[in-house]
C-alpha cells in the first residue's frame, strides 16, 4: 500500500500526465473564507486542484499555541470539496515527518529573525521546512498563498527562486470581516469585548495608508502613529509596527515607492497580525498622470 504522501504525489504526476494543471493551496485547516477565495482563485486557474490541511508542529514556538490551534477536519473535509477541490492531502505527523523532528531544514535567511520570526523563533524554518516537503510532493504547480501572511509569502517566493522549485507562487488579497479585521483561524479565540477591539489592527494600517496619500514620507512618524492608534486601545498589546519596502522588506526611514505597514498585537492572549500595502504618493502621482 503506498502512504498518503507517495499516493498525493502519484495522483498529481497522474493529473500532469492527463494535461491538468496542477493548483496547491496549503492550508493548516480551520478553513474561513480567506482559505475558501484561495481555492476560489485556484479553481478558475487549475484543472486539478489539491488542499492540504497539516497542523505542521515544526511551526509552533510553544507547545500551548499548538494545542489551541483549532482542528475542524470533518468541517474543512465538507467546505474544500463544496470550493473545488479534487483531492484533499491531510496526513497525519507520523506520515509527513516519520523520523520525527527533521535534520535537514529550510533556512529562511535574515528576513527568518525579524518582524515575526524575532517573536516566534524557528517559526519561518517550520513554514519553509513543510512547504517545501508539499512542493515536493505535489510536483510542478501553482501554489497559492495569502498577502495575509506577507512575510510568509516573501519567504516563499524567495525560496522558489533561491532554490528553483518548480513553483509558481500565486498572491491573494487578504480577505476581511466587515469591520476590517482580517480573518483568521485565531479570531475564534477572541472573547467578545476582544472581538469588538480588533479591528484596531486595520485602523493602526489604515491610518499609515492615509498618511502616505496626504503627502507624508517619513517612516517613523507613520510608526509612531500606528503604535498611538493601537496604544489607544486598552484591550490591546503592541508587539510591532514597521515599515517596509515591498520588494526588498527592507526597513524604511522615507516612503519613496511601494511599501508595506506591518502590525503584530495581542488582545487577551491572542496574539494577531495584519499588513496593508501602502501606495507612496509618488507612486499615486504616477497611476493619476497615466489615467
Ligand atoms: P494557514 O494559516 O491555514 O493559512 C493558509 C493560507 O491561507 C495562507 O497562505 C494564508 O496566508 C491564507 N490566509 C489566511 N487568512 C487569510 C485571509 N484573511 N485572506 C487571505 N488569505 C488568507 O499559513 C499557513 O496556514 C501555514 O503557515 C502553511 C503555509 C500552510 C504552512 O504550514
Amino acid at each position: 500500500m503506498t502512504s498518503p504522501p507517495e499516493a498525493f504525489a502519484k495522483a498529481c504526476d497522474r493529473a500532469r500526465s492527463d494535461g491538468h494543471q496542477v493548483g496547491l493551496v496549503p492550508t493548516m485547516g480551520a478553513l474561513h473564507a480567506g482559505h475558501v477565495s484561495l481555492l476560489e482563485r485556484a479553481r478558475g486557474e487549475c484543472g486539478f486542484l489539491t488542499v492540504s490541511i497539516f497542523v505542521n508542529a515544526l511551526q509552533f514556538s510553544s507547545p500551548d499555541d499548538l494545542a489551541a490551534y483549532p482542528r475542524t477536519f470533518e468541517r474543512d473535509r465538507d467546505v474544500a470539496v463544496a470550493n473545488g477541490c479534487d483531492l484533499l492531502f491531510a496526513p497525519s505527523d507520523q506520515e509527513m515527518y516519520p523520523e520525527g523532528r527533521p535534520e535537514v531544514t529550510v533556512d529562511p535567511g535574515p528576513l527568518g529573525d525579524r518582524l515575526e520570526g524575532a517573536s516566534r523563533r524557528e517559526h519561518f524554518r517550520g513554514v519553509l521546512t513543510v512547504v517545501a516537503k508539499l512542493f515536493n510532493l505535489a510536483g510542478p504547480c501553482r501554489a497559492y498563498f495569502g498577502e495575509k501572511d506577507a512575510q510568509q509569502l516573501v519567504l516563499v517566493r524567495r525560496m522558489v527562486a533561491d532554490l528553483n522549485a518548480p513553483v509558481v507562487v500565486v498572491a491573494c488579497p487578504t480577505v476581511r470581516e466587515p469591520d476590517g479585521l482580517a480573518m483568521s483561524s485565531r479570531n475564534a479565540r477572541l472573547s467578545l469585548e476582544e472581538r469588538l477591539a480588533a479591528p484596531v489592527l486595520f485602523d493602526a494600517l489604515s491610518e499609515a495608508a492615509g498618511l502616505v496619500r496626504r503627502g507624508e514620507s517619513r517612516a517613523d512618524v507613520i510608526r509612531a502613529a500606528m503604535a498611538r492608534t493601537i496604544g489607544a486601545e486598552p484591550l490591546a498589546t503592541l508587539d510591532y509596527v514597521a515599515m517596509v519596502d515591498d520588494e526588498t522588506w527592507e526597513d524604511l526611514a522615507e516612503i519613496a515607492g511601494p511599501a508595506r505597514a506591518l502590525v503584530a498585537a495581542s488582545l487577551g492572549g491572542t496574539r494577531l497580525i495584519d499588513n496593508l500595502a501602502v501606495p507612496s504618493v509618488q507612486n499615486t502621482r504616477r497611476a493619476e498622470e497615466r489615467i
